[in-house]
């Protein structure tokens, strides 16, 4: 269960080196970057929907027992909200060698809280990629998250941890919500 997107991403968004770029953040990045950055704030994305629907069997899960982590789903009417980061272009390398897992850069405008905006990129596992999961009864995702467990840790604490840093920012993410309050419940 392997589609390795490292050389597609390079190649088809090829970035000098020495250039800056916005990254947009709707997953694990929300809460932690683990990269160097110039600056960091919460922004938000349109015509994107967060779901539970990318298989994990690299990092929240095990090729036998994959976890769920988010991607985005093309939705005209949506906002997701997120956090951006300003980082220098080389910073994608590591970046791409972690969402290796079928995540491809796409390119978003990004809108800050103080009205302004930019041209970003965020990565997405699109339906095409081995590892996608897709939607299923929100019993059958929660418990799915509730089980799995990677090299990073629990499926579950990904997901709580999510709602958690979406709850700090103020954001609505009511499939977001939805998930975590089953869990809970388990
Ligand atoms: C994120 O946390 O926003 C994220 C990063 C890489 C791939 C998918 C999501």
């Amino acid at each position: 269960m392997s589609f390795d997107t490292r050389h597609l991403n390079q190649q088809r968004m090829p970035l000098d080196d020495e250039a800056t770029v916005w990254l947009f953040g709707y997953g694990s990045l929300i809460w932690k970057a683990g990269f160097p950055y110039h600056e960091r704030k919460p922004a938000t994305i349109s015509g994107w929907a967060r779901r539970f629907w990318q298989g994990s069997h690299d990092h929240r899960g095990t090729p036998d027992a994959p976890g769920r982590v988010v991607t985005l789903i093309g939705a005209p009417e949506a906002l997701c909200h997120g956090m951006a980061y300003h980082i220098d272009a080389k910073t994608l390398g590591p970046l791409d060698h972690r969402e290796k897992n079928g995540y491809v850069r796409e390119t978003v405008t990004l809108y800050f809280h103080d009205g302004s905006h930019a041209e970003g990129l965020v990565y997405i596992a699109t339906e095409d990629n081995a590892a996608f999961l897709g939607d299923a009864p929100i019993e059958t995702m929660a418990e799915q998250i509730h089980q799995a467990h990677g090299p990073s840790g629990p499926n579950r604490d990904y997901l709580l941890n999510l709602a958690s840093a979406l709850e700090a920012l103020g954001a609505e993410d009511a499939h977001v919500f939805a998930l975590a309050d089953q869990v809970r419940q388990r």
